[in-house]
């Protein structure tokens, strides 16, 4: 899934959040827009990384909580609650459950100072 072409996406360095809003080695959602074309990102941190991803399974295309910021985080892996897919903190691929070789769709992020903002960082300039 393109996620550039999807309603609602956030403009370039737009605040996510604060790193200390996502629990360490678990997860928070941030959500732009309303209803059913809203553009909802999953941010997931272990210490200091974090790694975003847009919260829509590959298998049946739905978020992959039931209810309102509730994730299941494992050592290396967030799972969908609707059918156990594991997917990989690192790189969102599923390895394990009924999408295996399909990933999640990464999205950019970068860091200002403690906050974590939506795009690639700007260029610097030299
Ligand atoms: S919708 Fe996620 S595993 Fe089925």
């Amino acid at each position: 899934m393109n996620w550039m072409e999807r309603p609602n996406r956030p403009e370039p360095g737009a605040r996510l959040c604060a790193l200390g809003d996502i629990p360490d080695c678990g997860a928070l959602e941030v959500q732009f827009g309303d209803g059913s074309e809203n553009f909802r990102v999953l941010l997931l941190r272990r210490g200091e990384r974090v790694w975003t991803y847009l919260n829509f399974c590959p298998h049946f295309s739905l978020p992959l909580n039931y209810q309102p910021q509730t994730f299941l985080v494992l050592d290396d892996a967030v799972v969908c609650a609707h059918h156990t897919a594991f997917f990989n903190l690192s790189d969102g691929r599923c390895t394990d459950g009924p999408c295996v070789g399909n990933s999640l769709t990464a999205l950019p992020h970068h860091r200002v100072g403690d906050e974590i903002r939506f795009g690639a960082a700007p260029a610097v300039s030299p």
